[in-house]
């Protein structure tokens, strides 16, 4: 039982990449759609408008700065988490590179699905919209850092609290109309 609570600050340092790079595209709000308006084989859209090339370098750049913030910071917390008995997972800044890029596509492939399933874009998929990111940067962070499923089940119940909690105080500070 410690050690799945204990997980729970090894979750939340993995996630620093990931929710950095997944944060900054809806702020950049892109023009260039990276599926360059193209339809698939069913001949809906293969992405839609929503996933665009500078959403995709702006959120990359930020996850992988505030990953190697991280990393700075990584010997001094790991000095503490040592003290608890437990590891936290190292990310150097290269591999918070490519973690911000298996958010990025876990976001894509977000989606990919959703235009599959005749969805518009922007129409809400729960659970799927908060957490294709989470996938994409687990698909990546099992074979780059020591991560487990302990791990990827702290990712996946913090996530929808964090966004809940996000957009109340988007909302409370008026940069949303509507709380959700
Ligand atoms: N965004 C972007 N580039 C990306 C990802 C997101 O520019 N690679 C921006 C878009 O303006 C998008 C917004 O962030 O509308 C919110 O992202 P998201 O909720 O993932 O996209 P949706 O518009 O909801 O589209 P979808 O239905 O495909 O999820
Ligand atoms: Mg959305």
């Amino acid at each position: 039982m410690t050690e799945f609570l204990l997980e729970f600050w090894r979750a939340l340092y993995f996630l620093i990449s990931p929710y950095a790079a997944n944060a900054i595209p809806p702020l950049v709000k892109g023009k260039t759609p990276i599926d360059a308006g193209k339809n698939f084989l069913d001949g809906k859209r293969i992405l839609g408008n929503g996933k665009t090339w500078e959403g995709f370098v702006a959120g990359t750049l930020f996850g992988t700065f505030c990953g190697s913030v991280a990393w700075l910071f990584y010997t001094h917390l790991n000095t503490i988490a040592k003290e608890y008995g437990f590891t936290l997972p190292y990310i150097s800044p290269f591999n918070a590179f490519l973690l911000s890029i298996g958010a990025l596509f876990g976001d894509m492939l977000g989606s990919f699905i959703k235009r599959r399933l005749s969805m518009e874009r922007g129409s809400p998929a729960p659970l799927l919209d908060q957490l294709d990111f989470i996938f994409g940067a687990f698909a990546v962070g099992m074979f780059i850092t020591d991560v487990n499923l302990f791990t990827f089940l702290w990712c996946v119940i913090i996530t929808p609290i964090v966004h809940i909690l996000a957009n109340l105080l988007a909302y409370v500070c008026r940069i949303k109309e509507v709380p959700w």
